[in-house]
């Protein structure tokens, strides 16, 4: 059992560690912050949300996050403190979504557009670049960026440098559009034959042999994005397309190992292109979800199936969860309050330690601040806004000072 006193402008704290864990007490602009966190953080997480209700603000910090918290211990504001993913510090909690532009050149970025993320990486913490395909078969619209063959490696260089160059971090997102690819001209494929799209042909269900190469495709697709500089990828299993029509017992009526009725089922091509990619790119590589959590239609995927099916994802060897929803979009009718799907990400932060991305109709840095404050996400994903106005980021935290 050891005890830290530390004392910085404003602030006076004490801690006490021992092998289970750590409590601490700061006191800081008149506000008394109860820290706790450790191995039984279960337990710790109770108490500091028992201890709320008397007008404690209680969080609990997971184990390693002890000295980020000494450092920045002010938590006045929860939208700029730094967060640990992996080996790198994020330096706010500011997410740029990934928003398709349409304006690649040939697949790749131009400088039209690495112009358009440098500007919106100067305060954000971590770019999600748009969706890029990961084979000729999987490609979503026109103008989408691709991932699909090496030679598109080196034209992402310069993007990568460019957000670097503004202490962001940049995943690539990538993405197979399954039976919502229209405009290949070429077969789709899907788990099972259901069309997603009025007039489209009925997808050809797929072979163990397709669901093979679709793996190799996307692993093959994170490897090029590592050789192009980026931080980490984003595997894409929202919005209706490919994995999301796996994940969704609307789409998926397969009676294999794969099934839609089992969980196991729905989430085993996830579980097994996170190996290969982990395989194919080393421990250092940042490999996060876009987990499309719940349908909100009749017979879709549940809001209780979420913390089970995100263990599932954490335990395959994610680093970085990021929720959305919706069954072949990003939106539901019924939910229009800042941060719609809260309740996902409420749910999986239940479940997992990696960090988890709240995103959707998040417009001021009130709004951001108010759901971090909740607990319901470690990070705010703000698409729309940040495309309107690049700036966003930096107005956002001024603003709250
Ligand atoms: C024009 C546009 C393109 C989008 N493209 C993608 C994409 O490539 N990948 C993805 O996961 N989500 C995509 N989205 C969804 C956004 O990432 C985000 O979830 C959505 O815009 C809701 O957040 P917001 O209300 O902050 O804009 C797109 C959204 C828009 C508006």
């Amino acid at each position: 059992m050891g005890v830290i006193i530390w004392i910085k402008w404003g602030q006076i704290g004490l801690s006490a560690i021992s092998t289970g864990g750590f409590l601490g007490v700061l006191i800081s602009n008149k506000q008394i912050l109860l820290c706790a966190g450790g191995l039984c953080s279960t337990a710790l997480l109770a108490l500091t949300s028992y201890l709320k209700d008397y007008g404690f603000a209680g969080f609990p910090i997971s184990d390693g996050r002890l000295m980020d918290f000494l450092i920045y211990g002010d938590k006045k504001m929860l939208l700029n403190q730094p967060l640990k993913l992996k080996n790198i510090i994020l330096r706010n909690r500011i997410v740029m979504p990934p928003m398709a532009t349409g304006k690649s050149i040939d697949g790749v970025p131009g400088d039209v557009l690495i112009d358009y993320y440098k500007v919106r990486a100067k305060a954000t913490a971590l770019i999600i670049l748009e969706h890029e395909y990961v084979s000729p078969d999987g490609m979503a619209s026109i103008g989408q960026l691709s991932m699909a063959d090496d030679g598109v490696i080196d034209s992402y260089k310069n993007l990568t440098a460019a957000v670097c160059s503004q202490q962001a971090v940049i995943l690539a997102q990538i993405n197979h559009a399954g039976a919502a690819a229209r405009y290949t001209g070429l077969p789709t494929i899907a788990p099972s034959p259901i069309v997603l799209y009025d007039k489209q042909p009925v997808p050809h269900e797929m072979t163990k042999k397709d669901i093979a190469v679709v793996i190799k495709s996307f692993t093959d697709a994170a490897l090029r994005a590592k050789k192009a500089g980026f931080d980490g990828v984003e595997i894409h299993s929202a919005h209706g397309y490919l994995l999301n029509q796996f994940y969704s017992p609307l789409t998926n009526k397969r009676t294999d190992e794969y099934c839609g009725t089992a969980l196991e089922g729905r989430t085993r091509i996830h579980t097994e292109i996170i190996h290969e990619v982990r395989k194919a790119t080393g421990e250092d590589f940042i490999i996060a979800l876009r987990f499309g959590a719940c349908d909100y239609m009749e017979g879709g995927s549940k809001v209780d199936e979420v913390a089970a099916a995100s263990g599932i994802f954490e335990e395959a060897g994610i680093d970085l969860l990021d929720i959305s929803g919706g069954h072949c979009g990003y939106t539901v009718d019924t939910k229009t309050q800042p941060g719609w799907f809260s309740e996902l990400s409420a749910e999986a932060k239940k479940a997992v330690k990696v960090p988890v991305i709240l995103t959707g109709g998040i417009t001021s840095g009130e709004e951001a601040e108010k759901l971090l404050k909740e607990n319901v996400a470690d990070l705010i994903g703000v698409g729309r806004a940040v495309m309107q106005n690049a700036s966003w980021a930096q107005e956002a935290l001024a603003a709250l000072k």
